[in-house]
């Protein structure tokens, strides 16, 4: 299973902010904003990663990560060069996908909760096995921001998925967190631009949705989902991740960590990356780990 951050976009609603910066480099509390979104896939065991931004912001992704060489993992880099929808990631990652199933999860996409990890690794084998695509509902106040699903009162099962519909059919949104079979190129390929100009995820999940390739798992109260586009998401996202980190004393989504406990680099490794961070709260953490 190959992994897409799509780290692209206007920001709008973050202007001025994001005029001269990415939103999803962006600090949530202590970290750039894509460290999170880069921590669920490493967390579900993906660790060849592509990353698309705008032209002009990918060197900044380029100088933060590099190739992942230094964390174990392979990390990619590629130009959307007009933000024209969610879906054209697949046209533009179709070398990077080859024959494999891919996993796309939004840069602006924070998901936290136990057993997060395990629910993943689940869905990447359903993929595999089934050759289904599967995406998240989550129950929210403001649904019509989102893709929403539609629900068959007999039966319980989604009947519809509708895009910033005016009036939404039930409160669950759809994540940005979607797994989908090789067929997702093919799909994409064939995708119509929608009234807005955009090449919509939803009418990739819709495809699947009417051909009965379309598993949807509903995240529950244990789990959280941020998006972080708005100036006060943005806020409650950093105090979110401020107070677990302080009264556990430990760090969520530290990518270094991540890859040490998966195996993918060593103590000493962890501890030159440590120095390199030189006397942040980050890089102390990440001082401790190496010395523990
Ligand atoms: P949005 O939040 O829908 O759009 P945006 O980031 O441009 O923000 P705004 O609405 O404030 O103008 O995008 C969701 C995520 O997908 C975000 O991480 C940006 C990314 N994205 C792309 O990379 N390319 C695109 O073509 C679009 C539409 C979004």
């Amino acid at each position: 299973m190959k992994g897409i951050i799509l780290a692209g976009g206007n920001g709008t609603r973050l202007f001025p902010i994001t005029k001269t910066v990415s939103k999803q480099l962006l600090c949530i509390y202590d970290k750039p904003m894509v460290y999170y979104p880069l921590s669920t896939l490493l967390m579900s065991g993906i660790r060849d990663i592509l990353i698309i931004s705008t032209p002009e912001d990918l060197p900044n992704y380029i100088k933060l990560l590099g190739s992942g060489k230094h964390i174990g993992i392979n990390i990619s880099f590629l130009e959307q060069k007009k933000p024209e929808g969610l879906a054209q990631a697949f046209l533009i990652a179709e070398d990077f996908i080859g024959n494999d199933n891919v996993c796309m999860i939004l840069g602006d996409n924070i998901f936290h909760g136990n057993g997060l990890s395990n629910l993943l690794k689940r869905i990447i084998r359903k993929t595999d096995d089934e050759k289904k695509a599967t995406v998240f509902g989550y129950y929210v106040n403001q649904p019509n921001r989102y893709g929403v699903l539609g629900f068959n009162k007999k039966t319980n099962r989604v009947n519809s998925i509708e895009e910033k519909p005016i009036k939404p059919k039930s409160n669950y949104a759809v994540v940005g967190l979607y797994f989908y079979p090789n067929s997702v190129i093919n799909i994409a390929k064939n995708i119509k631009l929608s009234d807005r100009g955009e090449f919509e995820i939803t009418s990739v999940n819709n495809h699947y949705l009417s051909n009965n390739r379309l598993n949807v798992e509903i995240l529950g109260k244990g789990y959280t989902w941020l998006d972080t586009g708005t100036p006060d998401s943005l806020l409650e996202a950093s105090n979110f991740i401020q107070a677990i980190e302080k009264r556990q004393g430990l760090k969520v989504s530290c990518i270094e960590e991540i890859c040490f406990k998966k195996g993918y680099i060593s103590k000493k490794e962890v501890y030159d990356l440590s120095l390199s961070l030189s006397n942040s709260e980050y890089g102390k953490y990440l001082l401790n780990i190496s010395k523990k």
